[in-house]
């Protein structure tokens, strides 16, 4: 969602600037803008992309101001425009503020403010933030910010500007991240570590209740009670390089390429020979404890639920562990039955969704075993879960994830091979299963091979409106995640359902204009497909049919085939999923969309 980057220095900040939000592009946003410190606050904003942010700016000419912050705005309280875009200012123009989260008791705060005087031009939220800190501001900028902070309630992550400390950014949080970059003669603030990364390897995470007071030279911790306070000093692990695009056209096609390595990546010395076995020493819990879990509670939303769903079939049929998924939102709604037998796996590929970590807090307070499966190192849920499992799929940049969903499921395929080990799985079977995870890498690089066949199916069908995908057993949720993508990045409608579902409602939609993607694969259950096939065929709809290797289960019905390699039921997810991402990119780009930046959709979904 919204991002926030602020730089503090010896060289001029705006290109800084820029070059940081263009790196938070991937959040998803519709306004962005700057303010650059100094004795006057000068502030830029545009709609749209960052280039419009740009272009403004450069209309300044060269602005040698080496202070500033700047925002990417995802719209809540009011339209996106130049009005309700980021930095916003208080009314004498002292202070400026860049906010990411949502300030609840804003409108109460509003109305206090408005009969002291202040006036208000924006529609948002986060426009009382500056008011409040100049209604506080008596020449100390510090006691004034952690004064306004103390009266809000809510979520934020914020950077703040005051002409009278041209040199000093205030940044704070609670609920919604902030990450502080040490550099050499500079200091750098943002939402996340990606614009960071090309000046320092040394960052502090935030916690709530923190504030930083940066200078070029120097970066101090308070909390919002004004007192001194120590963060740990970690390192950013991941290259520069590997979020940038690089030959390819889009992120989200390179992210689908780079599934062999970072699905090897996932696996790297998680897998034990000896015990048949893998290790997850992330979890904390010994054998002793594993043998205890009586039941298995996964949340998480969109592809992260996805994922979760498909993880069920492998708890109960390899682990044979009772296993629920909930959607994360719904988690603490439902008062769900937690005992302190249940594990409770919270998936996050970003590790900050709101309704994920609501979830993870719920489940910590009922006495949970709760480990969180994240991506993002030291994000926000991984922390508070404190124990579970990173993927270590590399920084995912397109708004459409690919490749955390493939790593998601096989850190839960591993999962429950331990769990099963440790219970009735025997050797033998333990053995299967790990040298097929093993083997993972190199049949997800065959179903890349895939790519041409599927380009010409996918631009063969960019006609269409209206997609089905249907599947069965672990099938069923990768057809929901084919058809999550399909809608995400060509805007147009798509559903998954389970094949055998489609006549209990939905078939009544089908007719030659409606497509079906169907997932044939030779797994369990295969026979029974080819019968919903034919019902699909019956009406009319055109069909493309997923199958494995040189199966010619399918050939009856028609042309337009997809291959994926031989594997067992567990492992078809993954490779089929492979073909579904590449369906949905090609179908996308046949269309013209905007594949990497979906209209409406953000990467990190930080409200509820
Ligand atoms: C879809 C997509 C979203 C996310 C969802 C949860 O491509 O990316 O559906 O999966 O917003 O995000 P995380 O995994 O970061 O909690």
């Amino acid at each position: 969602m919204c991002g926030i980057v602020g730089f503090t220095g010896n060289r001029p900040a705006a290109q800084i600037l820029i070059d940081g939000l263009k790196r938070l592009e991937y959040r998803g946003y519709d306004s962005a803008g700057i303010t650059l410190a100094g004795k006057e606050l000068i502030t830029v904003k545009a709609v749209g992309k960052v280039r419009n942010l740009e272009a403004a700016v450069n209309e300044h000419g060269t602005l040698p101001n080496t202070t500033g912050i700047a925002h990417t705005r995802w719209a809540t309280h009011g339209a996106p425009s130049v009005k309700n875009a980021h930095p916003h200012m208080d009314s004498s123009g002292r202070f400026a503020v860049v906010h990411n989260g949502i300030i609840e008791n804003y409108a109460e705060l509003k109305q206090k403010l408005e009969q002291q005087g202040h006036k208000f031009v924006s529609d948002t939220d986060s426009e009382v933030i500056p008011n409040l800190i100049a209604e506080f501001y008596q020449g100390d900028f510090v006691q004034a910010v952690a004064s306004a902070l103390r009266r809000i309630s809510g979520t934020y992550g914020i950077a703040v500007l005051c002409s009278d400390y041209p040199d000093t950014i205030i940044a704070a949080r609670h609920g919604s991240p902030i990450v502080v970059g040490l550099g050499d003669d500079c200091n750098i603030v943002a939402s996340d570590v990606t614009p960071l990364a090309a000046y320092t390897r040394k960052v502090i995470y935030l916690d709530d209740g923190d504030l930083a007071i940066l200078s070029p030279k120097n970066v101090e911790l308070r909390t919002i009670e004004n007192l001194p306070v120590e963060r740990e000093v970690s390192s950013i692990d991941w290259d520069v390089s590997a979020s940038g695009k690089g030959s390819y056209e889009h992120f989200m096609l390179k992210e689908i390429f780079e599934q062999p390595d970072s699905i090897a990546n996932t696996i790297r010395g998680r897998l034990d020979h000896h015990l048949k076995s893998a290790i997850l020493s992330g979890l904390g819990l010994s054998p002793h404890e594993l043998a205890k879990i009586s039941r298995i509670v996964i949340a998480g939303c969109g592809t992260s639920l996805h994922a979760g769903m498909v993880g069920e079939y492998f708890f109960e049929d390899i682990a044979s562990i009772p296993t629920e998924v909930e959607q994360a939102a719904e988690f603490r709604y439902r008062n769900p039955i937690i005992d302190p037998d249940t594990l409770v796996l919270p998936i996050s590929q970003s590790g900050e969704t709101a309704d994920t970590l609501a979830a993870v807090r719920e489940a910590m307070n009922k006495g949970a075993i709760v480990a969180a499966l994240c991506n993002v190192v030291g994000s926000t849920i991984a922390r508070e879960a404190g124990r579970g499992i990173y993927l270590h799929a590399g920084p995912e940049i397109s708004v459409a994830s690919t490749k955390a969903f493939t790593c998601q499921v096989t850190v839960l395929l591993m999962l429950a091979l331990m769990l099963g080990r440790n219970r009735r799985l025997n050797r033998d079977d333990g053995e299967r299963l790990m040298l097929e995870i093993e083997k993972l890498p190199e049949l997800i690089r065959e179903t890349l091979k895939q790519a041409p066949v599927i380009e010409k199916i996918a631009e063969k069908y960019a006609y269409a409106e209206d997609f089905f995908y249907i599947g069965r057993g672990c099938l069923y949720p990768t057809a929901l995640e084919g058809a999550l993508k399909l809608k995400e990045i060509s805007y147009i409608h798509a559903e998954g359902y389970h094949a055998a579902e489609l006549k209990h409602g939905p078939i009544a939609l089908l007719d030659e204009k409606v497509p079906v993607l169907a997932l044939a694969n030779a797994i369990p259950g295969q026979e029974k497909m080819i019968g919903n096939i034919q019902e699909c065929l019956a009406r009319k709809s055109s069909v493309i049919a997923v199958v494995t290797g040189d199966d010619t289960a399918a050939d009856q019905f028609t042309g337009d085939i997809i291959r994926v390699p031989p594997s067992s039921r567990f492992i078809a997810p993954l490779t089929t999923v492979v073909a579904l991402q590449l369906f949905a990119y090609y179908f996308a780009r046949a269309r013209g969309c905007e594949i990497d930046h979906p209209r409406n959709l953000a990467k990190s979904v930080t409200v509820e």
